[in-house]
């Protein structure tokens, strides 16, 4: 299949299109960079050996988008382009709303004009909110996030949902990932956030390569194994191939619209992860044990039985691979990309 993947250069997307070129696809990539660089996509070229056409758009650039369809043709779009910092969001709504809502309306006017109605779009396990029961189902429906970042996923899912009872002949899957860390075990590619990461992984990596002076664990009184949070970690390449499963699915069975989880029904603790990374990296990483961070769940996994029925996709991948597989990423590129 011809596939326009948005956000491509970033992290999740990125691992997608590898994983799109390695089951056959041909793959075209649309990033503003506004949180990415360009070199991502020369990353996957040296990774694949498949050249990666690259436009640079805006999504919420209409005019711009009309003329990136009217000119290729695509089968399918896996639609990754948004803004993702929780804390960010809560600090900015407007921005976010206006973002991840305003590019997902015109990539959709786009597609239905040109006939492409085959998306994938990347949610969250967010969607659930505070109250659904762990572990979490995807017939949960009272979805309601914590963040207004959380909160344009559950919007997403919706207008995705009436989009396709509308004009039921759209094909739509709603990934909802849980915890994705990791990266490509070339070392080529992986996260590489701006600033100061706000997420465990990428924050215990920094602090492996000296970027970071010590891990604050937000927490150590949580009614949990060892008193740390625990999260259901995916491995990027695990989530990478869930979306090229996915996309096969909704391709070869009727029109739906329907949603997955992306996820390994195993809940880790903050602190078993730092132990993993800790192994990675051959010695022990500075820590402490501090407030709680307002917002943080307990403890939340996926029940992924759903994927593994419908999509025969399972996570295939450990906690030391996702460490080891950072670390040679962040080892090899200790400031991230270059430009
Ligand atoms: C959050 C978002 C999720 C988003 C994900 C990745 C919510 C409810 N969840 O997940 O939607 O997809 O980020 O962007 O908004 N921790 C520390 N020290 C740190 C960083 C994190 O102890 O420096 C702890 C946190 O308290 C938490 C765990 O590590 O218990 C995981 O945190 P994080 O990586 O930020 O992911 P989530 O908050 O689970």
């Amino acid at each position: 299949m011809r596939v326009l993947v948005t956000g491509g250069a970033g992290y999740i997307g990125s691992h997608t299109v590898v994983s799109l070129l390695a089951s056959g696809h041909e793959v075209e990539v649309v990033d503003s960079f506004v949180n990415s660089k360009p070199t991502a996509i020369a990353r996957i070229e040296e990774i694949t050996g498949a050249t990666v056409p690259l436009h640079h758009v805006d999504l919420r650039d209409r005019a711009a988008l009309g003329r990136l369809f009217g000119e290729r043709t695509f089968d399918a779009v896996i639609h990754f382009a948004a803004l993702k910092a929780v804390g960010e969001s809560v600090a900015q709504p407007l921005r976010y709303y206006e973002n991840n809502l305003g590019s997902t309306y015109t990539l959709l006017d786009a597609m239905a004009e040109h006939g492409v109605r085959t998306i994938v779009f990347s949610s969250s396990a967010t969607v659930y909110g505070a109250e659904a029961p762990v572990p979490y189902t995807e017939d949960f429906d009272r979805l309601d996030s914590s963040s207004p970042y959380g909160q344009t996923k559950v919007m997403v899912e919706r207008i995705l949902t009436d989009v396709a009872v509308a004009d039921p002949t759209w094909r739509i899957a709603l990934l909802r990932y849980f915890n994705p860390v990791g990266a490509h075990p070339s070392g080529l590619i992986g996260e590489d956030p701006q600033g100061i990461p706000n997420n465990l992984v990428p924050f215990i990596a920094q602090v492996a390569v000296g970027r970071r002076e010590k891990l604050s664990i937000f927490g150590g009184d949580y009614p949990t194994k060892d008193g740390t949070c625990e999260r259901d970690f995916i491995h990027v390449d695990d989530v990478a191939e869930g979306h090229v499963a996915a996309l096969q699915a909704i391709t070869a069975g009727d029109p739906l619209v329907r949603a997955w989880n992306l996820g390994s029904g195993e809940g880790t603790s903050v602190l078993e992860m730092l132990h993993a990374f800790e192994r990675a990296v051959g010695h022990e990483l500075p820590h402490e044990i501090v407030e709680r961070r307002s917002g943080d769940l307990p403890a939340f996994w996926a029940d992924p039985t759903r994927a593994a029925e419908e999509l025969g996709w399972r996570t295939s991948r450990t906690i030391d691979d996702m460490c080891v597989d950072t670390w040679r990423w962040q080892s090899g590129n200790p400031e991230g990309f270059p430009d």
